[in-house]
């Protein structure tokens, strides 16, 4: 079956960005002029997406406000000739069916993604953090159509130096990597010593899950702080069925930190075509 749903867990509080986060959730903060969440949104669609799930709590109205129409701006940019960014504030939202689940206390991402299973219901799904950006959707696109063709599971992944592997979850694998990048793998382990990690290869925030995910979050016992962790899940469905990893040579930028998020905003900046040359001179001034 064709995934065409996508989940995106914003319902966490975001500490690491306060208190820029006390009003304005992570997930909008700009990449530019783009929100975060505008970018996950984009590469989902261009994956095959028409229906994205965003996880959220509350305590974030700012992110609801984000899809309601905004006739008044249209209104202004249209009377003063912008019509070219009126047509796409417009159309923001427009070319996918956007629906909202709420996680009322941050317990984790399988919790958060725990907290979609009916509006998601009974079909495949990808999950996409929004931390994390990627400069094509050509990873998802090839974790859906693996995940049609196994009927298992599939984590995206990357390849890192061995002692950078603590910090992330690691895959244990049931095979070798194959010419299109893609691996069998047996289990999952969280933020291993990378003495005991059992490969290189660190999970990234893009997943494409098979459904019955949702009764092994269920099962999941909480963890330090009452967290509920994917990982875990995803464990008890290798351990049963098909499931895979893609690694993928894919532009990826970290910007769940503010170091991440401004190097992120600087590399994209650099490419683009307004700002791109006017950067690229005052940089080296500060160096
Ligand atoms: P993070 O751990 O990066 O987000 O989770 P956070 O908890 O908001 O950030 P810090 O660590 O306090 O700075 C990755 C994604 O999962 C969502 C977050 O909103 C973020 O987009 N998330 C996390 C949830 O939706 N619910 C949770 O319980 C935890």
């Amino acid at each position: 079956m064709r995934v065409h749903t996508a989940v995106v867990p914003a319902a966490g509080m975001g500490t690491r960005f306060l208190p820029a986060t006390k009003a304005v959730p992570k997930e909008l903060l700009p990449i530019i002029d783009t929100p975060a969440l505008q970018l996950i949104i984009d590469e989902a669609v261009g994956a095959g997406v028409d229906h994205m799930v965003i996880v959220t709590s509350r305590a974030k109205p700012a992110i609801e406000a984000y899809f309601q129409p905004q006739p008044e701006v249209i209104a202004k940019l249209r009377s003063s000739g912008r019509d070219q960014l009126a047509d796409r504030v417009e159309a923001l939202g427009r070319d996918v069916k956007v629906s909202f689940a709420f996680q009322d206390q941050a317990l984790g991402l399988g919790h958060a993604v725990g907290c979609a299973r009916e509006v998601v219901g009974d079909e495949p799904f990808a999950v996409l953090l929004p931390d994390e950006l990627m400069g094509s959707s050509s990873l998802l696109d090839q974790m859906a159509r693996l995940c049609e063709s196994t009927g298992g599971s599939v984590v995206g992944l990357k390849e890192v130096p061995h002692e950078d592997v603590g910090a992330y979850g690691v895959i244990d694998p049931a095979g070798t990597l194959d010419a299109d990048g893609v691996i069998p793998v047996r289990s999952m382990v969280e933020k291993p010593k990378p003495a005991d990690a059992p490969s290189n290869l660190i999970i990234i925030g893009r997943y494409v899950l098979t459904p019955d995910v949702f009764d092994e979050i269920a099962q999941v016992q909480p963890g330090a702080g009452g967290e509920i962790q994917l990982t875990d899940a995803l464990k008890a469905q290798a351990a049963r069925s098909p499931f895979h990893g893609v690694v993928r040579d894919v532009l990826r930028y970290d910007t769940g930190n503010p170091l991440g998020w401004l190097t992120a905003n600087i590399e994209i900046a650099l490419q683009d075509p307004k700002i791109g040359p006017q950067l690229r001179e005052w940089l080296p001034t500060q160096l």
